[in-house]
C-alpha cells in the first residue's frame, strides 16, 4: 500500500490507522481519547486530518490507511478544527491549573507547595521552595500587603489562608540554621548592581547562584534600601533584616557602601568594567505637595521622616502631627509619630477610607494606636508663624466620577475649608526616582532613557528588563515607581534571569503565567464557590500582637510569629487549589498549543461529582472530558468494568458503574484509569505525605518488589521519598499494568520500612537497588555473593532479572561464581557455577567466604541489611573502600 502523508511517500503492508502511520514516521498528531491498546472511540476529534477526496476532515485514530491516500495533517483548517474541539472540551470545565495565590503573587512564589511542606512539617523544603523565587521571605512575611491572600479560594469560606504568616514562621525557623543555596561554578563574568534594596539584593542572589561575580554599589552605609529606611522597626526589626541580608553576602555577594551613582562612579564606568549592570536605585525622593509654605520648618517628606528616625537622628515633632497621604508610608509615618510622643496624630486623605491604598490592617492598627483620620481633605496651605509650622489648611472634598484607576475622583466642595493645628506636617503623598547620574552618555546614547513618569524605561513586558543601552538592565521602584517590596524582589529575580540569558546566550526562561492556565476566576468575586475544593470548616489562626499600651513609647515589633502548631494547623487549611495534574495534563498542553480562547464558547460549568471513596484515587467530574479511556481500560483491558457513562449529550458524566461510589463497585484500585486519564479528572491521593502540591519531583525507573513478576515502574521521588508510583510506558501499548499492591501499597510499605534506622547503611551508600544497578553490577562481577535470609525468595525480581541476564549472557554465567547462602532454586540457577554456603554457616564472616571476598576478584554482594550484625556492617564499610567490591542493598519490607 502506497500513500503520501504531508507530501512524504509512505508504504506499508499493514492494516494500520492514519494515526499509527503518522507516528511511525515521526509526525505527531494530537490525541486525547486514543489509547493504542483500545478500539478507537473518537470522542475528542483532536486527531482530525484531511484526506484528499473525503468530505471534511476525518479522525486519524479511527481511519485506516488506503492505497493512494493523500493525507494532510497540518493545514490551517485542521488547526482551526482542533482549536474549536479544544474550546468545546473546555467549555464546561472547572478548576485552577495553577493556584490563584501563586498567580497573584508578583514573584510567583509556589505558595501551594510551601504551605503543603509546612503542613507536612518539612520546613527546610518550605524555605527552599520560597527561596526559589524570593530570597527575602523574612521581610515579606512581615511587610507584604499579601496580594496572594486577596484571591485565596479559602476566602470564600472562613477567610483566606494566612499565607504570609506561614511564610513568616518558616523564615524565622530558617534563621536558626539558614538555608544557603548551592552556587554554580564561577562563570568568570562580573555584574555590577546599583542599590542594595530589595530589587538589587534579589538580583544579586539569583546571579550569584548562577556563578557570577556580583558587586553591589550602595549609597548609604547599610544594605536594605527602602526595607531598612522606609519600614519602621516595629514592623520589620532591623536586626532581623540584617540577618536575612547576611545570607546573601555569605554566598559571596560583595557590597560597597557609601558609593553614590553620579558622584563616586558613573554608569559609563560600570559598563566598561563589568559584563552587565543592573540598576536598582529605587524611588526614594518624597513628592512635594506643591502648596504654599511647603519649605517651612517642621515640614517633612514621608520617606525623609522615616529615614531620619531609622538613622537614629534626633527629631523634634512637637505634640501635633498631621500626615498627608493614604498609602502605607503615610500610615508608617503616623504610627512612628505616635511612638515619638506626638499627642495628636491626624492622617489627612483626599478620598475616603475605601480608596486608601494602605493595607486595611495597617489602617486599623494606626486607629487603635490613636491616629485620627480626616477623609476628603486636600491640603492647600501650610500655616506658619516665623517660618515654623502652626497648622495646615485643607480643602474639603467630595467624590465625583471614577477615574482611570477605577476610584472615584475627589472634587473640591466650593468654599469649604478646614484648618488643623500642627507642629509637624509629614507629606507622604508619593515618591519619585532621582535620575541623577543616569544621563551620562554611554555607547552613543545620551544615557538611560526615562519614561514620561521619570522612571527608568526597561522592557518589563517581555521580561528582559533591558534598558535602551544593551547590557544595562533595571528593575524595582526605579522602573515601576514606588511599589510593594515583593514586586521589587520579583524584578530583581527576573532581571537576573534576563542577564543570565543575555550573557550565556540561552533563551529567557518563560514565566509560568505565559502558559495556558485555566482558572475559576482571576478575582475572588468571579469564583463560583461550589467549585472550589471541598474542606471541613476551620477558622483562620489568629496571630498575637503587643497590647496597645505596650507599643506607644517604643519601637518593639508589634506582631508575633505563629507558633509551630499554629503554622501547621493554618497550612492544613489550604485547599490545594492548583491542579495536581498541571504538569502532565494533556488538555492544558493542547490548549496552550492551539492558543485556545476558553471564553469563546464557554457554557455553564457542569455539575460537580467528586468521588473520593477509594483509599487511593479521587474522581472529579468537572475536569473530565468524557474521553471514555478510563471506562474502556477498566472494562476492556482489566476486564473489571467498574466505570461507565451516565446521562446524555452535554449532561453525560463518567461515573462508577450503576452510579454507586467507586468503593462499592468491583474496582480493584489498580490505578489504570488514573494513568490513562488525559486531564486531572482522576488523581492519586496523597498516601505518604499529609499534603502534596505541584512539587518539583524526580522520576526514577525502578522495579516493583511485591511479587516475582517484577513489573518495571517509575517512582516519583520528592526529596528521597517515594510519593507516587506510575507504570512504565504510561499510556502506550507497552504500559505495565500494575496492581493495587505495586501501585499504592508498596509505596506505603517502603515508607514504613524507612522507619528502621538506616543511618549506618546510608554511610555505606547502600541504596534500594534499581534494576539498572543490578544489571550493571552483575555484568561487572566475577563472584556474586548473596547474603541474608531467603533474599531471593522475598526479592524475587532480583532473581528474575539476574536469571534473564544470565540466560542472555551464557559466557558471563559460566565464568561467574555464585555464593548463595541457602539452597533455593525456583529460578533454576543450578545451571550455573554455584557454591552454596549452607545455612550452618551462620555468618557472612565465614572464613572461606572472607577469603573469596578478599581475593581481589570483582565481587558483587547482594545483601539484605537486617540480617547483618554491627560488626558485619563495620566490616563492609571498610570493604567499600576497595574498588573491586560493589554492594547492593535490598531494602527488606518490614512485614516479612
Ligand atoms: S485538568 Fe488540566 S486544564 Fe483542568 S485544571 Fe487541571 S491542569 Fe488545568
Ligand atoms: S487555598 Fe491554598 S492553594 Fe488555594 S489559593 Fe489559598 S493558599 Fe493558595
Ligand atoms: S482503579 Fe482499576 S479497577 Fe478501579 S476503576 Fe480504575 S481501572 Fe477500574
Ligand atoms: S475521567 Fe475518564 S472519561 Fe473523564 S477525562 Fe479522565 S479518562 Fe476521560
Ligand atoms: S478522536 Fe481520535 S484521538 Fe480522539
Amino acid at each position: 500500500m502506497k500513500l503520501t502523508i504531508d507530501g512524504i511517500p509512505f508504504e506499508t503492508d499493514k492494516d494500520i490507522t492514519i494515526l499509527e502511520a503518522c507516528e511511525s514516521i515521526g509526525i505527531e498528531i494530537p490525541t486525547l481519547c486514543n489509547d493504542p491498546r483500545l478500539i478507537p472511540f473518537t470522542s475528542c476529534f483532536l486527531c482530525v486530518v484531511e484526506v484528499e477526496g473525503a468530505k471534511g476532515s476525518v479522525p486519524a485514530c479511527a481511519t485506516k490507511v488506503r492505497e493512494g491516500m493523500v493525507v494532510k495533517t497540518n493545514t490551517q483548517n485542521i488547526n482551526e478544527t482542533r482549536r474549536l474541539c479544544m474550546e468545546l472540551l473546555l467549555s464546561d470545565h472547572a478548576g485552577d491549573c495553577i493556584a490563584p495565590c501563586r498567580f497573584n503573587c508578583p514573584a510567583g512564589i509556589d505558595i501551594q507547595s510551601y504551605v503543603a511542606h509546612v503542613a507536612n512539617r518539612d520546613y527546610k523544603s518550605a524555605i527552599k521552595t520560597i527561596k526559589d523565587t524570593n530570597p527575602l521571605p523574612l521581610v515579606c512575611g512581615r511587610v507584604c500587603p499579601k496580594p496572594c491572600e486577596d484571591v485565596c479560594r479559602r476566602g470564600l469560606m472562613e477567610g483566606p489562608v494566612a499565607i504570609d504568616n506561614i511564610k513568616r514562621f518558616v523564615s524565622d525557623e530558617d534563621l536558626k540554621e539558614p538555608f544557603i543555596p548551592e552556587v554554580k561554578p564561577a562563570t568568570g563574568k562580573r555584574i555590577a548592581i546599583v542599590g542594595a534594596g530589595p530589587a538589587g539584593l534579589s538580583c544579586a542572589y539569583y546571579l550569584k547562584i548562577e556563578g557570577y561575580d556580583v558587586e553591589i554599589f550602595e549609597k548609604s552605609d547599610r544594605p536594605g534600601g527602602m526595607l531598612l529606611w522606609g519600614i519602621p522597626e516595629y514592623r520589620l526589626p532591623k536586626s532581623l533584616l540584617a540577618k536575612e541580608i547576611e545570607i546573601i553576602t555569605r554566598m559571596g555577594v560583595k557590597i560597597h557602601f557609601n558609593k553614590t551613582l553620579g558622584k563616586d562612579f558613573s554608569i559609563k564606568d560600570l559598563k566598561e568594567r563589568y559584563d552587565a549592570v543592573f540598576l536598582a536605585i529605587g524611588a526614594q525622593k518624597s513628592t512635594a505637595m506643591r502648596v504654599k509654605n511647603e519649605d517651612a520648618k517642621g515640614v517633612f517628606g514621608g520617606i525623609d521622616f522615616l529615614y531620619t528616625v531609622a538613622k537614629g537622628n534626633k527629631i523634634d515633632i512637637g505634640k501635633g502631627v498631621v500626615v498627608v497621604g493614604g498609602g502605607n508610608t503615610a500610615i508608617d509615618a503616623a504610627r512612628t509619630a505616635v511612638r515619638l510622643g506626638a499627642g495628636n496624630v491626624t492622617i489627612v486623605y483626599r478620598r475616603t477610607r475605601d480608596e486608601m491604598p494602605a493595607e486595611d490592617i495597617e489602617i486599623e492598627e494606626a486607629g487603635h494606636e490613636g491616629a485620627i483620620f480626616k477623609f476628603l481633605r486636600a491640603p492647600t496651605e501650610i500655616l506658619t508663624q516665623d517660618g515654623k509650622v502652626t497648622g495646615i489648611k485643607c480643602q474639603v472634598m467630595g467624590l465625583g466620577e471614577a477615574d482611570s484607576s477605577g476610584r472615584r475622583r475627589p472634587v473640591p466642595v466650593d468654599g469649604e475649608f478646614e484648618t488643623i493645628e500642627a507642629d509637624t506636617i509629614i507629606a507622604a503623598i508619593g515618591q519619585y526616582v532621582d535620575p541623577s547620574g543616569l544621563d551620562v552618555p554611554v555607547d552613543g546614547t545620551n544615557g538611560i532613557s526615562l519614561t514620561k513618569y521619570n522612571t527608568i524605561s526597561a522592557n518589563v513586558d517581555e521580561r528582559t528588563f533591558q534598558t535602551n543601552i544593551p547590557g544595562i538592565f533595571a528593575g524595582g521602584d526605579a522602573v515601576t515607581g514606588p511599589s510593594i517590596a515583593i514586586s521589587a524582589i520579583a524584578h530583581g529575580r527576573y532581571g537576573a534571569l534576563s542577564i543570565h540569558s543575555w550573557l550565556s546566550d540561552q533563551p529567557l526562561v518563560k514565566d509560568f503565567r505565559s502558559a495556558f492556565n485555566f482558572s475559576l476566576g482571576q478575582k475572588l468575586t468571579e469564583v463560583d464557590k461550589n467549585y472550589i475544593p471541598h474542606a471541613p470548616k476551620q477558622e483562620r489562626e489568629k496571630s498575637g500582637s503587643l497590647p496597645i499600651k505596650e507599643r506607644l513609647d517604643n519601637f518593639n515589633e508589634v506582631d508575633f510569629t505563629y507558633s509551630e502548631e499554629q503554622a501547621v494547623r493554618e497550612a492544613k487549611r489550604c485547599l490545594s487549589c492548583g491542579c495536581l495534574d498541571a504538569d502532565e495534563c494533556k488538555l492544558r498542553l493542547y490548549a496552550e498549543r492551539f492558543k485556545i480562547n476558553v471564553n469563546r464558547i464557554r457554557g455553564g460549568i457542569r455539575e460537580q461529582h467528586i468521588d473520593s471513596s477509594s483509599k487511593y484515587l479521587v474522581f472529579d467530574s468537572t475536569k473530565c472530558i468524557k474521553c471514555g479511556k478510563c471506562i474502556r481500560v477498566c472494562s476492556d483491558l482489566k476486564a473489571i468494568g467498574a466505570l461507565g457513562f451516565a446521562g446524555r449529550g452535554f449532561e453525560t458524566d463518567m461515573l462508577p458503574s450503576m452510579e454507586k461510589s467507586l468503593i462499592e463497585t468491583s474496582c480493584v484500585e489498580c490505578g489504570s484509569c488514573e494513568s490513562v486519564c488525559p486531564s486531572g479528572a482522576i488523581l492519586d491521593k496523597s498516601l505518604v505525605l499529609e499534603k502534596i502540591a505541584q512539587f518539583k519531583t524526580e522520576v526514577k525507573p525502578s522495579i516493583c518488589r511485591e511479587c516475582s513478576i517484577g513489573c518495571e515502574i517509575f517512582t516519583v521521588l520528592y526529596e528521597d521519598k517515594i510519593i507516587r508510583v506510575i507504570p512504565k510506558n504510561r499510556g502506550t501499548v507497552y504500559e505495565s499494568m500494575l496492581c493495587k499492591t505495586g501501585r499504592y501499597e508498596s509505596m506505603m510499605d517502603i515508607e514504613k520500612s524507612q522507619a528502621f534506622d538506616f543511618s549506618q547503611y546510608e554511610k555505606m551508600k547502600l541504596y534500594d537497588a534499581s534494576i539498572r544497578d543490578i544489571k550493571t553490577a552483575i555484568s561487572s562481577s566475577e563472584v556474586i555473593i548473596n547474603w541474608g535470609v531467603d533474599i531471593f525468595n522475598f526479592y524475587a525480581p532480583v532473581s528474575y532479572h539476574l536469571k534473564k541476564y544470565l540466560d542472555k549472557n551464557s559466557d558471563a554465567a559460566l565464568s561467574t561464581y555464585f555464593y548463595f547462602k541457602i539452597d533455593f532454586d525456583i529460578f533454576g540457577f543450578n545451571n550455573y557455577p554455584i557454591n552454596r554456603v549452607k545455612s550452618q554457616s551462620e555468618t557472612i564472616m565465614d572464613k572461606g567466604l572472607l577469603q573469596v571476598i578478599e581475593s581481589g576478584k570483582r565481587i558483587l554482594i547482594i545483601l539484605e541489611e537486617t540480617s547483618l550484625s554491627k560488626t558485619e556492617i563495620e566490616y563492609f564499610m571498610n570493604l567499600k573502600e576497595k574498588g573491586n567490591i560493589k554492594i547492593l542493598n535490598l531494602v527488606r519490607r518490614k512485614n516479612f
